[in-house]
């Protein structure tokens, strides 16, 4: 692996230049647009170091990452193809900080470690750790990288993954940061996972291509939708639809992504004008846990945007459902025997492509692919 932060990027009138976090102030990087920074933490040979934003992400790295998923899903089916990924990383240890509530990134990072052979350790609750005592976030996530090789990070803060990965850049012992969830901004792991299910669901049907996803419920609020949004536009013609009631809406940033990607687009706030258009539906839940004093979630009234039963008469045989969970009533449970349901699998495939990451993050994925060969082929 190449040391932390040293990433051959590709920068505008300067293409063998080396973009390195540690050849940057802070202060002239954070000002950077996203687009730019995603080089700072590649590595040298294009694999991630650092996974921060879903703008780091490349159509050739999202279709590695997908067919390493499945190699890596096809190998784990027996004893043999397990004990031999076990033993890929099990010098190395993880650090699972989440400082913010969570289930399936979590457990699907822990399960991917533990299928790789990582050790892992974890602060889910920072009232347990010496930040009660006054010590500074900053200093906290550096002292994990004096035991850990990888640190997994979900926090409340936007840019505050970006940031530790400009620290630990700029200290002797840098280690891959991965954001498993930051503010209201990025998550862009739940947005691989994404690009994994719909590249499955429609792998016989011309891939991801030309298809129509449907955006639905707090857009404003919800990162899950702002990552895949943007991972979206490295498919050729995917029309996007945002169906929110007006204070829930997608932001402009993320409009303004799309019209620079001259990606077709609609704002809507009609649910069942738009169901049979799609050929996937992400619904989402209502993030109120961002709300202010005022509580103003509790204004709005988002009861038709759930998906109901009956809805499933409206949409085409070959569309899929999907949510990147938890959900409340945003799908109906009677939903969920319909095999258009793909939460369930989604939330499965989120394993698998985060094995991928880290397999990839440390360079295993070679031997993958030649295990893969001999084997499965
Ligand atoms: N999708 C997702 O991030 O779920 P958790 O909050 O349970 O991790």
């Amino acid at each position: 692996m190449m040391p932390a932060g040293v990433a051959l990027g590709t920068i505008r009138g300067d293409t063998m230049r080396r973009a390195r976090l540690d050849q940057i102030p802070w202060a002239d990087f954070h000002k950077l647009p996203l687009q730019k920074k995603g080089p700072y933490f590649q590595q040298g040979d294009g694999r991630p170091y650092h996974v921060i934003i879903a703008q780091q992400f490349e159509r050739d790295g999202l279709d590695q990452l997908c067919q390493l998923a499945t190699r890596i899903r096809r190998i784990a089916k027996s004893k043999q193809g397990m004990e031999f990924l076990a033993s890929l990383l099990s010098h190395k240890r993880a650090m699972l900080d989440f400082s913010q509530p969570s289930t399936r990134t979590f457990l699907s990072f822990y399960a991917a470690c533990q299928i790789l052979g990582l050790r892992v350790g974890e602060v889910r609750d920072p009232a347990t750790s010496s930040e009660m005592k006054g010590e500074s976030r900053e200093d906290s996530v550096r002292t994990f990288s004096s035991y850990f090789d990888m640190i997994v990070m979900r926090t409340p803060q936007q840019g505050f993954a970006e940031r530790m990965a400009w620290l630990l850049s700029n200290t002797e012992r840098p280690i891959p940061i991965i954001n498993a969830g930051s503010g209201k901004d990025q998550h862009p792991t739940q947005a691989l996972l994404d690009i994994y299910t719909l590249q499955r669901s429609f792998e016989k049907v011309g891939g991801i291509e030309g298809k129509t996803v449907v955006f639905v419920g707090d857009l404003a609020r919800g990162r899950t939708v702002r990552s895949l949004s943007y991972l979206l536009t490295k498919y050729a013609n995917v029309t996007q639809y945002f169906v929110a009631p007006e204070p829930l809406q997608v932001g402009q940033d993320v409009l303004q992504q799309l019209d620079a990607a001259r990606v077709n687009y609609h704002v809507s706030r009609d649910f069942e004008a738009v169901l049979p258009l799609a050929d996937a539906i992400y619904m989402t839940r209502i993030q109120d846990e961002w709300d202010t004093e005022a509580a103003e979630s509790k204004r709005i009234d988002i009861s038709q945007y759930y998906f109901k039963a009956e809805h499933l008469k409206q949409i085409k045989m070959g569309t899929i459902i999907m949510h990147p969970l938890p959900r409340r009533q945003e799908i109906d449970v009677a939903v969920d025997h319909d095999p258009r349901a793909m939460y369930w699998r989604q939330m499965r495939n989120g394993m698998w492509i985060r094995t991928a990451l880290i397999a990839t993050i440390f360079g295993r994925d070679q031997e993958i692919a030649s295990y893969y060969q001999i084997n499965l082929k």
